[in-house]
């Protein structure tokens, strides 16, 4: 299994180009689900997580092209231009690449355990699925190393739409033989992944919805976009409250997928780990707002420009800041471990509420074993400053925790072997690439 070698202590400095979100493209290949006709996708990040989810849509039926080489279908080698899951190793089409998903017809509206038990997001099939054949049937994802994730808000959201639900031998049976009909729908709780299911479901429903409580973040925004561009009628992405009026149909179209915030914020807190200065070509400030804003609070120097952030910390000492964690506008529960990895190493006491995810804190006792100093209590954790990090053997359960890893290892005194690198291809595209172009001393050693 492939491993990150990392010896500490280098400063970055260069440009990184940030690619498109990873966030934002898996739902907008699963929008193709919803038209016949061709969706063209700029813009696409090279990484594992992408190709699982072409497998699964190839599944359903959608022909998926990369590059104008087909990606999925029978025959194909599954490259999509990652082999194996390790984002970068063939990537000739970076920066981003096109994606063309076309589902003229839907062959098969299970989605299988064995698929969706490996990548969440493939439950948001269920919406899409349901909104144009009137039936799915979906696996439960299962447990989570983050928590329990439950998906009762995808479930009620669908239910007001007029869906019959019912869970049989570990899948959700969703069918609506008459089509789906709009409704006020009001979520308890902000869900990404809920407003993505229901609004993707809504557009193709027989009248107005209303999604009430609806997540902001600015991936809602690029798939709602998306789908305007192929006909659906919606309003109001970006706030609490998105309006969807059903269509009968949806057509082609090309959509570019945005710049990937949280990859932009993990290369701004490796920055003001090591010092340096980075520029994150493409990178757009409005999308991590209250990142930066804490980055500044903590003593990084963060310059909008024309085309990307230039990122900064030429000698000056990092300062604590005490952080929660919050839906879009807030501060993203994406970038809590990379946040508390540099607050090791800040002048003084920080703590750290996580108030999306009630176990995503995997992470403090791999940065133990570096020597950073984290006291959990509940939701909450009191990190000491002015660790002395020292390289070490290490590996983490989710992705963005294993991040956090990789820039503690650029800090720390020797090297640092991070495990588990599956991880990191599933949502960082060329991250070692990245890294030694600024000056790290990073490697994959495969096998
Ligand atoms: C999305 O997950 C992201 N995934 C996550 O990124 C991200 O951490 C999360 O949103 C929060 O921003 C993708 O976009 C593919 P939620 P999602 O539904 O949609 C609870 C990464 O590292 N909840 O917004 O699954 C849930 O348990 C990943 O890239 C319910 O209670 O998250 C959590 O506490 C990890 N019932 C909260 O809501 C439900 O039916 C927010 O979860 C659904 C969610």
């Amino acid at each position: 299994m492939d491993r990150i070698r990392i010896v500490g202590g280098k400063r970055l400095n260069g440009t990184i180009p940030i690619s498109g979100a990873k966030n934002a493209t898996l739902p907008l290949m699963i929008a193709s689900l919803l038209t016949p006709e061709r969706l063209t996708l700029e813009n696409v990040p090279s990484l594992a997580d992408v190709v699982l989810l072409g497998r699964i849509l190839g599944n359903h039926g959608v022909d998926l092209t990369v590059q104008g080489k087909r990606a999925n279908g029978p025959g194909a080698n599954g490259g999509n231009g990652v082999a194996n899951g390790h984002a970068g190793a063939n990537n000739h089409g970076f920066p981003g690449r096109i994606f063309h998903l076309q589902a003229e017809e839907i062959v098969d509206t299970t989605a299988p355990y064995d698929m969706v038990s490996r990548m969440r997001a493939s439950f948001w099939v269920l919406g899409p699925l349901l909104a144009r054949m009137g039936e799915a049937r979906v696996s439960l994802p299962g447990g989570c190393a983050i928590g329990t994730r439950p998906v009762d808000l995808h479930l009620m959201g669908l239910e007001k739409l007029g869906a019959e639900i019912s869970i049989d031998e570990g899948y959700v049976v969703a069918r609506a033989p008459k089509g789906l009909s709009g409704n006020r729908v009001v979520f308890e709780k902000v869900s990404v992944g809920a407003t993505h299911n229901v609004m993707m479901a809504a557009t193709l429903a027989k009248g107005e919805t209303v999604i009430e409580n609806a997540a902001r973040e600015p991936e809602i925004v690029n798939v709602a976009e998306c789908l305007r561009a192929m006909g659906a009628v919606i309003s109001g992405e970006g706030t609490a409250a998105i309006r969807i009026q059903g269509v009968d149909t949806l057509r082609g179209a090309r959509h570019r997928v945005l710049p990937d915030r949280i990859e932009t914020g993990t290369y701004a807190m490796a920055v003001a780990m090591t010092g340096g200065e980075v520029h994150l070509e493409g990178a757009e400030p409005a999308l991590l707002q209250a990142a930066l804003d804490v980055l500044v609070e903590a003593g990084v120097s963060i310059t909008p420009k024309n085309d990307g952030i230039t990122v900064a910390r030429n000698g000056h000492a990092l300062r604590s800041v005490n952080v929660s964690t919050a839906p879009f506008p807030g501060f993203p529960t994406d970038l809590q471990a990379q946040l508390m990895t540099l607050m090791t190493r800040a002048d003084g006491t920080s703590t750290i509420r996580e108030t999306i995810f009630e176990n995503r804190f995997m992470h403090v006792q791999e940065l133990a074993r570096l020597g950073a100093e984290i006291k959990l209590d509940g939701d909450t954790a009191t990190i000491s400053g002015n660790a002395h990090l020292k390289g070490a053997q290490v590996m983490a359960t989710d992705l963005r925790a294993s991040v956090s890893l990789v820039i503690a290892g650029l800090a720390a005194e020797g090297e640092t072997t991070v495990n588990r690198v599956y991880h990191l291809d599933r949502g960082f595209e060329r991250l070692e690439q990245k890294l030694s172009a600024c000056g790290a001393e990073i490697e994959r050693l495969t096998g």
